[in-house]
């Protein structure tokens, strides 16, 4: 065992499960441990290192403006902070944006705007949220809330109050508890931790339609389905809905931190200095990192690219033939593949053969590649996947 596990075992807080094994560098579609072992990565760091890893584009970024000027706070301006604006608001339905550090904090920033909006607009009272059964919209007070999972909510009891659950993709349950105390209502328009999960572009527009009815901004979660994972910049384009606020947040930064909460001028007409604020965000480093990222993947032969991997994938899960596959579903490369076992030891035979991919919940494979992949590692994963469940019943 690498000396690294027993340390982090010593001295790091024990809040997750890892791999017995150290990663040391990376390099486009693989990374490497201290062995100098090669995985292929199908997580991309949970949808974040979309454009593979230490990309020449996102590192000369980086490394140009670090050592320029690294940090500046948000008393002052800065350049690539105003770019970014400028260049997320140009690719979106946004006029403004406001930046985070993280998708939890996008989603913090998000429930206080919806409440600030509701309270100037329409006056105390309206505070209800409304989210849906296997959402995950992070793990902050607030973000907890509205993440209806029992395991993560039960030890943090009471959560802020206000919020309304309704099944997903369900357009009757949600007009249920939509009315005229909801100030918002949040929604992944591809559930990722839940599950991959699609939003049917029917129940959206339900959602948004008693939104207009009531007076409440709708908010689309795209923190793991944005920034060209399903083959459109942002997965609410292939839908015809359109929200009042968007959050995006783990590719954006290709590999540094950063979140974003994206609003219409409606919406930030509520909004003034004082209300919300951060250190660190939307710092010179992390937005030029995130200029470079929006430059290649806004690009509409990179987003085809995508979506005809999403289809080879796809099709290619099709052929292996197992007992132990019930489902694959999602969108471009955005794949669920749900089992009819746990989907752990398929991870840990994967890691053996060295293929990274990641769990959602116990039963579901979630396939979240690098958007750089080529038909070449997507036969080599589909043929280590197909061993990796072959297995099972070997063992
Ligand atoms: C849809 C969604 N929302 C919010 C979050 C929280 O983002 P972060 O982990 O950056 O705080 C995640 C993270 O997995 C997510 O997938």
């Amino acid at each position: 065992m690498h000396p690294t596990v027993d340390k982090t075992a010593r001295y790091v807080l024990g809040t997750y499960v890892r791999a017995p094994f150290v990663l040391e560098r990376a390099e486009g579609m693989h990374v490497y441990d201290t062995e100098g072992r090669a995985y292929l990565d199908f997580g991309a760091g949970i949808s974040v290192n979309n454009l593979g890893h230490c990309d020449p584009d996102v590192v000369a970024a980086v490394t140009g403006q670090i050592a320029r000027l690294s940090h500046v706070c948000n008393l002052f301006h800065s350049t690539p902070q105003a770019d970014l604006a400028e260049a997320l608001c140009e690719s979106s339905f946004a006029d403004k944006v406001y930046f985070a550090n993280s998708g939890t904090e996008a989603i913090e920033a998000a429930i206080k705007f919806a409440r600030k909006y509701a309270r100037v607009t329409h006056g105390p009272g309206k505070t209800g949220i409304v989210a849906f059964y296997g959402a995950f919209h992070g793990r902050t007070a607030g973000a907890l809330a509205l993440t209806p999972k029992e395991r993560y909510q039960a030890p943090f009891r009471p959560l802020m109050p206000g919020v309304t659950f309704a099944p997903f993709n369900d357009p009757a349950a949600a007009l249920k508890v939509i009315g005229p105390e909801t100030c918002a209502v949040f929604v992944e328009p591809v559930q990722g931790e839940g599950g991959i999960h699609p939003a049917d572009p029917a129940f959206l527009q339900a959602l948004r339609d008693a939104c207009d009815r009531f007076g409440a901004l709708l908010v689309f979660d795209e923190i793991q389905c944005g920034m060209g994972r399903t083959g459109t910049l942002w997965a609410y384009e292939q839908t015809g809905v359109v929200p009042d606020m968007l959050t995006t947040a783990k590719a954006l930064g290709g590999g540094l931190p950063i979140g974003a909460t994206l609003l219409t001028d409606r919406v930030a007409a509520a909004l003034e200095p004082g209300d919300h604020g951060s250190t660190f965000a939307g710092g010179p480093v992390v937005c030029q990192a995130a200029l470079a990222v929006l430059a290649r993947v806004n690009d509409p032969a990179f987003l085809e690219h995508v979506r005809s991997m999403g289809e080879l994938l796809t099709n290619c899960l099709h052929g292996v033939q197992s007992p132990h596959i019930r489902e694959i579903r999602g969108r471009g490369l955005m794949v669920g593949v749900e089992l009819d076992c746990d989907a752990a030891p398929v991870i840990s035979a994967g890691h053996r053969r060295g293929v990274l991919m990641l769990n959602a919940g116990t039963h579901i494979l979630r396939l979240l590649p690098p958007l750089i992949v080529q038909p070449e590692h997507i036969e080599q994963f589909t043929a280590i996947f197909a061993e990796a469940l072959a297995e099972l019943d070997a063992a």
